[in-house]
C-alpha cells in the first residue's frame, strides 16, 4: 500500500498532522439508502439503471452541505448542479443515488452507477480502484470541537475520541497510528454521515469531528456551540470517479466537466452555495 505522506503547513504554533495516502479500501459494503432524483423528488425507487437507457447516474452521500444535501426531498449542492449541467451538456436525463460514501465506488465499479460525485478526494488508493475526472474544487480536513473544548491544537487530540464518516480521507488519516502521524483506530468512531458525527460530538460521545471544510462550516453554522479550530490543513482536490472499463464515458464527463469549468459555469455554481470570505 502507498503511503504519500502529507506534511502540512503550520499557522499558528501548528505542527505537522495526518500522513495520508489510501489505508482503507471502500469497495466493500454494497448498501442502498435511497435513491433521489432531483428532477422525481421523494419517489423512492430500486437502484436506478444505468445500462442501456439515456440516464446519468450519480452515486453519492447527500450529507454533505454545501456539495449535496437534502432541501426538502430534493438533493442539491454544488455537486448535484454541476452533475445536472454535465448531464444536459451530454444530453442526458440525470439522476442521484443516496448511498453511503463508503458503497460509492463499489457502486462505480460494479455499474450500478455512472459516476461518483461526492465532494470526493482523489487518492492514489482509489485511483487504483476507478478513473477521476480532472479537479473542480479542492478541500481541506478541518477539525471541529465544541466551544470551550480542552483541544485547541492537533497536538491536543492524542488520546481524545475523534468522530469521522467511515471511508472518508479524515476516517483514513485519523486512524493511522501515532507513528504515522495519526491517532490510532482505537480514538477514532466511525459514522455512516457526517452529520451523525457532529451530532455524536454535540452529545459528547467524540471530542472533536475531522471533516472537509466546507460541510465543516455548514455544519457549525447550523449548530450551537461548536467551532472549527485554527489549524493547519491539509489541501484535497475533489473530481468526479468512474469505472475503469468506461473509458468512454470517463472522457465525455471530462471533456464537459472542462468545458463547464471553462466557461465559469462550475465557479458560477460554487458561489451560489459559497460566499467567498
Ligand atoms: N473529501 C472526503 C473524501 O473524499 C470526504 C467526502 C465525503 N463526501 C460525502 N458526500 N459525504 O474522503
Amino acid at each position: 500500500m502507498k503511503k504519500t505522506a502529507i506534511l502540512l503547513a503550520a499557522l499558528l504554533l501548528m505542527t505537522t498532522l495526518f500522513a495520508a495516502c489510501g489505508g482503507k479500501d471502500t469497495s466493500s459494503a454494497a448498501s442502498t439508502a435511497s435513491t433521489a432524483s432531483s428532477e422525481a423528488a421523494g419517489e423512492p425507487s430500486a437502484q436506478p439503471e444505468t445500462s442501456g437507457d439515456n440516464t446519468l447516474v450519480m452515486a453519492t452521500n447527500a450529507f454533505f452541505p454545501p456539495y449535496e444535501y437534502y432541501e426538502g426531498d430534493d438533493i442539491v449542492g454544488i455537486d448535484a448542479e454541476i452533475g445536472k449541467a454535465i448531464a444536459d451538456k451530454l444530453g442526458m436525463d440525470f439522476e442521484i443515488s443516496d448511498i453511503e460514501f463508503e458503497a460509492i465506488i463499489a457502486n462505480i465499479q460494479s455499474g450500478k452507477a455512472d459516476m461518483g460525485m461526492a465532494g470526493m478526494t482523489v487518492t492514489e488508493d482509489r485511483k487504483k480502484n476507478v478513473n477521476f475526472t480532472r479537479s473542480y474544487a479542492t478541500g481541506v480536513q478541518v477539525v471541529i470541537v465544541t466551544e470551550g473544548s480542552d483541544i485547541a491544537s492537533i497536538d491536543d487530540m492524542q488520546g481524545k475520541m475523534i468522530g469521522v464518516q467511515t471511508g472518508t480521507t479524515g476516517d483514513i488519516y485519523c486512524s493511522y497510528p501515532p507513528e504515522e502521524d495519526g491517532f490510532g483506530e482505537d480514538h477514532v468512531t466511525r459514522y455512516n454521515k457526517g452529520s451523525d458525527a457532529v451530532m455524536a460530538l454535540l452529545s459528547g460521545k467524540v471530542d472533536c469531528v475531522v471533516i472537509d471544510n466546507e460541510p465543516a462550516k455548514a455544519f457549525v453554522a447550523a449548530n450551537e456551540g461548536l467551532k472549527i479550530l485554527e489549524t493547519a490543513y491539509t489541501e484535497e482536490e475533489y473530481a468526479i470517479c468512474i469505472a475503469k472499463d468506461n473509458e468512454e464515458l470517463l472522457e465525455k464527463v471530462d471533456t464537459a466537466l472542462g468545458e463547464l469549468i471553462d466557461d465559469g459555469t462550475v465557479q458560477k455554481i460554487i458561489d451560489k452555495y459559497i460566499s467567498a470570505e
